[in-house]
């Protein structure tokens, strides 16, 4: 998959070139179904490796609110296709945590990109505290919101509740799974409360200093 998405790229810069449209435009489609592909297997590898136990932790020093800054910069582009608008707030009581960055990245760009997509015309916020050894994050919307029956499967592989609003229903309904367990890795928690119409607010929690994981021997 990383040849033909590579491929795809020397092939278009070398037709952009020579000004060959119809290949440009054929090329970014094999690009861009590559790239949803790649996103597809590597979720559901995510998924395998955490449920198999061989996912490990890779434990570094983080400065959350620099973190957070990357991943709203990461996801302004889905926030201004419908409209939004993202608010970003870092309480200046966290200071440096020990953590996993890539996997705390995941887990906020995921609800953030649900967030940007299922709002529009709206305020996304992101708002990280420490609460004693507990640094809390809470994801909110003021988009489409959910019924209590979607609320009871957001978090199982494959579910997607109604993507009719949706200008483009790409997604598989597996983000929300992957979020779920990584939190459960980092040994944190995630709640989730919304109402349709209104809004949904997500709240992921984790310890300041996480315990580094190695994968289970077979
Ligand atoms: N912020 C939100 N507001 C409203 N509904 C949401 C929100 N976040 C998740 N959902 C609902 O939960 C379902 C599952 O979310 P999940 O992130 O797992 O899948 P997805 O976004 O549809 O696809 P993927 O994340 O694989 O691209 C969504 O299809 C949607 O119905
Ligand atoms: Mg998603």
């Amino acid at each position: 998959m990383n040849a033909i998405i590579g491929f795809s790229e020397l092939i278009y810069d070398e037709a952009s070139e020579q000004g060959l449209q119809s290949i440009v435009a054929d090329i970014l489609k094999i690009s861009r179904s590559g790239s949803h592909l790649l996103t597809l297997i590597n979720e559901i590898m995510d998924i395998s490796r955490i449920e198999s136990g061989k996912a490990e932790l890779s434990v570094e020093e983080i400065e959350i609110c620099a973190l957070l800054k990357e991943v709203a910069e990461a996801v302004e582009p889905l926030i201004q296709k419908q409209c939004n608008r993202l608010q970003f707030i870092c309480e200046d009581n966290i200071g440096l945590i020990q953590n996993d960055y890539q996997r705390l990245r995941q887990i906020l760009f995921n609800l953030l990109s649900n967030a940007a997509k299922f709002t529009s015309n709206g305020m996304v916020t992101i708002r990280a505290e420490a609460l004693g050894n507990m640094i809390r994050v809470e994801v909110e919307d003021n988009g489409v919101g959910m019924s209590e029956e979607q609320l009871e499967r957001i978090f199982e592989e494959f579910y997607q509740g109604d993507q009719s609003s949706l200008a483009d229903s790409e997604g598989a309904g597996l983000g929300l799974a992957i979020t779920k367990r990584l939190c459960f890795l980092l040994q944190g928690a995630i709640e989730v409360s919304s109402e349709p119409g209104k809004g949904t607010r997500f709240v992921v929690s984790f310890p300041r200093v996480v315990r580094p994981v190695f994968a289970m021997a077979n």
